[in-house]
């Protein structure tokens, strides 16, 4: 087995995540966000969203859920895997293989959505290349075996089976978009999935690895950093049965149902993390912004209009404004908060001990980017489905600012990324005692700094 310098192999493994996260907010601002902009804008200037190209729709969705969140989660989950005893040098340069194919996979798809060169040929390579590099990921992840003190120590919890199931549901995902593409590029004039499917697949890519992941790692994190409750474990299962059960049925075209068991299990999430209940002990907010807590909770609510929106759309909606306040609320609303709010917590201190580079932009990106979905989400609705002029002037309005809240996170942990490390944390690798997920130990760096605080 080889074996290597712990502290060399503990900066590999910092500047792979910093590469990661730096590649994600590449994807997050440009062809994610600006292009949501562009899009927002042009379909506000022509009133109606049936004009612009649906690849240009889906170029910056994938740009988003793929470019963006997956390249974080998978980047995190090489990153706490990698911890593990001897498998440690061989799981860093694996990392590097999967980040070169995810990032060129999910670059080739936007190119071959936005500008239809070549895309018989690239769309489904595009697929091919993102799927290999999380296979890559999957093999490394299911070759992990807790050490046998671990594993007599706890049997797995909660948020571990949430994380799992996300990692699962990201598989499918990717599958399913790999057999997409092939169809569309035998069979379609146009790089565009069917509107029928794509509103399927929609809930797969959204409510499937994105909220599971977020769940999982709430579980974990919130009671450490916002002080609340431990969380119910039964019950938390039982949210992502029905969320599961929702997913599912949501593929076979019954929304009506489908969106109701969403919002159940959207409700029983939020009452299993105890998010609206009052914290256990003080949130852990000195190196990150005071309103980390609210947000973090401000999120669930989010999620939770998200649902209710999904509920009403399945029986309203006729020009797609229903469902993309919806969709928004659960993009924007509940997951970007999430990140923006545990992304700016946690992630300095995995890269290598840092701390963040501004409380305050922080916060700013964080109120920005609530202010930009609540204008988004209040006026999709009167603006596509009743025509009203006032909601198609906000809209554009919405879209720049989250615009400027998007390059505000950015800008804050590029620049976190790019300062030198305190010199105590190249010296003084974290802990590498494992756990599934290796979340264990990965917490070690984080609570290290909440607690010298
Ligand atoms: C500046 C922020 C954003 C703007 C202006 C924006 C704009 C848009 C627009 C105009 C659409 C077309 C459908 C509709 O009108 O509702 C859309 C669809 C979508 N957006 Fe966004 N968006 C933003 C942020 C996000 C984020 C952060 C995510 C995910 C994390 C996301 C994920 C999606 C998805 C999945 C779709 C559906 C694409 C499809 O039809 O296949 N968006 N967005």
């Amino acid at each position: 087995m080889r074996t290597a310098d712990p502290i060399q192999t503990e900066i590999g493994l910092q500047k792979m995540l910093a590469v990661y996260v730096a590649t994600g907010l590449v994807f997050l601002l440009l062809p994610g966000t600006f292009l949501g902009v562009w899009n927002l804008v042009s379909i506000s200037s022509q009133h109606s969203l049936t004009h612009l190209s649906p690849a240009w729709l889906q170029a910056h969705g994938h740009a988003q859920i793929f470019g963006w969140l997956g390249t974080f989660i998978i980047g995190i989950g090489f990153y706490s895997l990698s911890k593990m005893g001897g498998l440690m040098p061989f799981a860093v340069s694996r990392a590097w293989t999967s980040w070169a194919l995810w990032t060129a996979g999910v670059a080739l798809r936007w190119i071959a959505d936005v500008t239809e060169r070549d895309w018989r040929f690239l769309l489904p390579l595009s697929a091919t290349l993102q799927l290999a590099a999380f296979a890559i990921f999957f093999w490394i992840v299911s070759r992990h075996k807790p050490s046998a003190s671990s594993a007599k120590r706890k049997p797995m919890e909660t948020w571990m089976k949430l994380v799992i199931a996300s990692t699962l549901a990201l598989l499918v995902a990717l599958v399913l978009n790999q057999l997409e593409t092939i169809v569309l590029a035998l069979t379609a004039a146009h790089p565009e999935i069917p509107h029928w499917l794509d509103q399927r697949y929609l809930f797969l890519a959204g409510w499937g690895f994105p909220v599971l992941a977020v769940w999982g790692f709430n579980a974990r994190w919130l009671p450490v950093f916002a002080g609340l409750n431990e969380p119910h474990g039964r019950n938390l299962m039982i949210a992502m049965g029905t969320l599961l059960a929702g997913i599912a049925l949501a593929a076979t075209g019954l929304y009506g149902t489908a969106t109701l068991l969403l919002f159940c299990a959207s409700a029983l999430a939020a009452d299993a993390l105890n998010v609206f209940r009052r914290s256990a002990k003080p949130a852990k907010t000195r190196g990150v912004s005071p309103l980390f807590p609210f947000f973090t909770r401000a999120a669930y609510v989010w999620l939770l209009i998200a649902a209710a929106l999904g509920v009403y759309a399945a029986r309203a909606d006729f020009n797609g404004g229903i469902w993309g306040a919806s969709r928004h609320a659960l993009t924007v609303g509940f997951l970007a908060t999430m990140v923006f709010a545990i992304g700016q917590r946690v992630l300095p201190a995995f890269c290598g001990m840092r701390l963040l580079f501004s409380t305050r932009l922080m916060g700013l990106s964080l109120i920005a980017l609530n202010a930009g979905c609540a204008l988004r989400v209040a006026s999709e609705i009167p603006g596509y489905e009743a025509n009203l002029r006032f909601a198609w002037t906000l809209l554009p309005v919405s879209a720049v600012t989250e615009l400027i809240a998007v390059t505000l996170f950015s800008l804050n942990l590029a620049i976190t990324l790019l300062l030198p490390p305190p010199v105590a944390a190249i010296r003084r690798p974290a802990s590498s005692s494992v756990s599934y997920f290796g979340i264990d130990s990965v917490d070690k760096p984080v609570q290290r700094i909440a607690s010298s605080k």
